[in-house]
């Protein structure tokens, strides 16, 4: 299948088209239950993923709290407790400028992408077989010893989850496994339901959606090969991911999302994430400006549990498109990285 940054999606599924999940339909079931069955009590925070949450139509319940109600900046909400209970919705940050523009939107995004919130002394690829320096590597993890990971890769007590729809080239995942993190590759198109490849690499034919199916499909498809990341986490008995890796092709939006709402952020070491920028991506619709606003909304979220962005690659080989427009000197890919600081 081609895979060159989404844009074969881009033929079937206009913006705002609805999609039942970024993956094509599932196959054939995956026998459960899978390595590593949960022992004991189920991990933390199992509970509060386990709220189902449905977008369409929904609105949060009219308690008075009024979450849209714009917040100042990024550090307003800082020390102050965060409401219990499932959210529905992402808070959207201000507009960017009183005409409410694309301009104003998207010179903000831009340049909050293209700029790094924390340094990373020690930034890896792992490739040897690549000459380039790791700053012109997209896939780079943080080695920094205040980050830990160094000391978990030694210690083979790293994991790293990678989600892909298919046709990725796999060399990081190939040489995390090599150097002692446990692997697990989330890909609808591998042959088999899950397949060791090599000590530590797993691969596993499920896709990552970002909502539950509908009961009525759930019910006959319990084990369908379509699941959010937190549910594949209580299934796997996995506490946490000390990298999570996503070329999710225009899906990242919506998956980030369902991993802010559900809390499953505080279970992720390090972000890896491939944004794509030349369509608003899967169920993300309204005027450019809105878009753009919701990504830099999502993006803030990740700002306020503590993430900080030490690593912001633009792919130049991939089309200069932003929106579908050839604007703001902007490419329709990122790759984007973040490291949680509250990790231990
Ligand atoms: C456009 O982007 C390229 C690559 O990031 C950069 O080298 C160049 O200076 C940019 N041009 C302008 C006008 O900003």
């Amino acid at each position: 299948m081609l895979m060159v940054c989404g844009f074969v999606k881009l033929r079937s599924r206009g913006p705002g088209a609805h999609s039942r999940s970024a993956a094509p339909a599932p196959g054939p079931r995956p026998p459960g239950p899978h390595l590593q069955p949960a022992p004991g009590p189920p991990p933390r925070g199992a509970s509060r993923r386990q709220v189902t949450y449905v977008r369409s139509g929904r609105r949060a319940p009219p308690t008075g709290d009024r979450r849209r109600t714009p917040e100042p900046s990024c550090c307003a909400r800082r020390g102050r407790p965060r409401p219990k209970g499932p959210r529905w919705h992402i808070e959207l940050q201000p507009w960017a400028g009183p005409a409410r523009s694309l301009d104003e939107e998207a010179l903000r995004f831009l340049s909050y992408i293209s700029t790094t919130q924390i340094a990373c002394n020690r930034m890896s690829t792992f490739s040897l077989a690549t000459d380039s320096s790791p700053a012109k590597q997209p896939w780079s993890v943080c080695l920094d010893d205040r980050f830990g990971l160094a000391q978990q890769i030694h210690n083979k007590q790293c994991r790293l989850y990678s989600l892909g729809l298919g046709g990725d080239d796999t060399r990081f995942e190939v040489d995390m496994a090599r150097n002692g993190c446990e692997v697990h590759r989330f890909d609808p198109s591998v042959k088999s339901a899950h397949v060791l490849e090599s000590q530590r690499l797993w691969h596993h034919r499920l896709s990552i959606t970002w909502r539950d199916p509908h009961p009525a499909v759930a019910a006959q498809r319990s084990h369908g090969s379509a699941r959010k990341l937190g549910s594949i986490l209580n299934e796997f008995g996995h506490h946490k991911i000390d990298v999570l890796k996503a070329d999710l092709e225009s899906a990242e939006w919506k998956v980030l999302e369902n991993l802010i709402l559900e809390n499953v952020l505080e279970q992720i070491g390090q972000l890896i994430f491939e944004i794509h920028l030349h369509w608003p991506g899967f169920e993300v619709s309204g005027s450019d400006s809105s878009v753009v606003r919701f990504w830099y909304s999502l993006l803030k979220e990740l700002e306020l549990k503590d993430f900080r962005l030490f690593h912001s690659y633009k792919d130049l080989s991939k089309p200069q498109l932003f929106l579908k427009k050839d604007l703001f000197n902007a490419s329709s890919c990122y790759t984007l990285s973040w490291v949680n600081t509250r990790w231990k």
